[in-house]
């Protein structure tokens, strides 16, 4: 009895988080409109003399203004129907008297969504820059074309049958690594724990079927190093290819959950492929550990990128926070052997190409191997 009430507590909580995501999509555009009302409102203040000498400035805002509307209307594509986008879970409807209901605009005034969601909201729209837009090319080539190229180095397409090879991409943002190495043909996995990601994700992979058919403006919410107005309101179309262009009976698929929870079956990959992923540890041991019991002997890791380790900093979170060399002796103990290692490989993450700061990671690129 006691487990079964444990149980409705998690699943009750999952519903509570869910609805909690779902209420940061929809505080977007009432979110993004108070900041530009703030502006207008300083603006007004100004002495006349002032307001004089930049008489397009209101214009401008007014442009950003749109760029919401834009804006938040992909947002209501992105979450609709998300209620039934998993396979064993059914998020709707939520009932009134839940602690947490899904909010109409007032209910959202009331009890606005916390500024940590609303920026997740922010970085989401950018993610489609870095994964599914032309402008993200570059730092897509910096970032996972040395992975793609590893792998196929390993298990070439042309000389194996590339659907026996079991690749797995943990923290796979909106998919694009993942995409990519199952049109190779490699039956791939990209797993997720994120909401705000998994809605996205679910948009792009399973609605769009046409290139560039969306058109976004990730930068709207960026009011500093902007070089000129234009590059605030500078849109990006996507998908840039057509995410339902995978060759038939390709074996993609998308799970998810807490990498450390979901994969605990011992020997059952042939790759896992990690990029900008193993500093999201609480405890970044439990992932090496991991990644070394679900792969097969003699499979390998791919892994790209830096340690910003993400609770480093956060309020009531705990983690430990490795140097690499400190990673890579924890990698070496487990039994791995490292076929390549190389550090200082420039890369980006959701980078304005047009900012006047430009952020660069001094990533970290190795392919470790599980003995056989
Ligand atoms: C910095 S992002 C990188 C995303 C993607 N790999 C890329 O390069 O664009 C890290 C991702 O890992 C996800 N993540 C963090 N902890 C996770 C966990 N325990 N299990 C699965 N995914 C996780 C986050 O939600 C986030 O999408």
């Amino acid at each position: 009895m006691a487990e079964e009430n444990n149980v409705k507590d998690a699943d009750e909580l999952e519903k509570e988080h869910f609805v909690r995501i779902v209420n940061a999509f929809k505080y977007y555009r009432l979110y993004s409109l108070n900041r530009i009302r703030n502006t207008e409102r300083y603006y007004d203040e100004l002495p006349d003399h002032h307001r004089s000498i930049i008489p397009n400035f209101r214009d401008h805002l007014s442009k950003v203004r749109n760029c919401i509307e834009t804006n938040f209307h992909l947002i209501k594509l992105i979450i609709q129907n998300t209620e039934h986008m998993f396979e064993n879970k059914n998020h709707g409807p939520v009932e009134n008297g839940a602690i947490c209901m899904l909010q109409g605009e007032e209910g959202l005034r009331k009890h606005p969504p916390t500024s940590y969601d609303m920026d997740r909201v922010k970085t989401t729209l950018k993610q489609f820059v870095r994964d599914w837009s032309e402008s993200g090319r570059n730092e897509r080539a910096s970032c996972y074309d040395p992975v793609i190229r590893e792998i196929r180095r390993r298990f070439p397409p042309q000389m194996c049958d590339p659907s026996t090879v079991f690749v797995l991409v943990p923290g796979a943002g909106l998919g694009r690594l993942a995409y990519e190495l199952a049109k190779l043909g490699y039956s791939c996995q990209g797993n997720e724990w994120s909401l705000f990601m998994l809605f996205a994700s679910n948009f792009v992979l399973n609605k769009c079927r046409e290139a560039n058919a969306h058109k976004l403006y990730p930068w709207i919410h960026q009011w500093i190093n902007n070089k000129t107005s234009s590059d605030q309101i500078e849109p990006i179309s996507f998908p840039d290819v057509n995410p339902a262009d995978l060759p038939a009976n390709s074996n993609f698929s998308m799970a998810a959950g807490d990498f450390l929870e979901v994969y605990t079956e011992p020997n059952s990959w042939d790759c896992v492929a990690t990029v900008f992923f193993i500093d999201t540890a609480h405890n970044i041991i439990s992932y090496v550990e991991t990644i070394w019991r679900i792969l097969k002997p003699g499979g390998f890791w791919v892994n790209l990128g830096p340690l910003l380790y993400h609770f480093s900093d956060m309020p009531n979170e705990s983690s430990i926070e490795l140097s690499y060399d400190d990673v890579r002796q924890v990698i070496l103990q487990y039994g791995f052997q490292f076929e390549k290692e190389e550090t200082g490989v420039k890369t980006t993450y959701t980078q304005n190409p047009r900012s006047m700061l430009q952020y660069q990671y001094d990533s970290v690129f190795f392919v470790a191997r599980k003995p056989a």
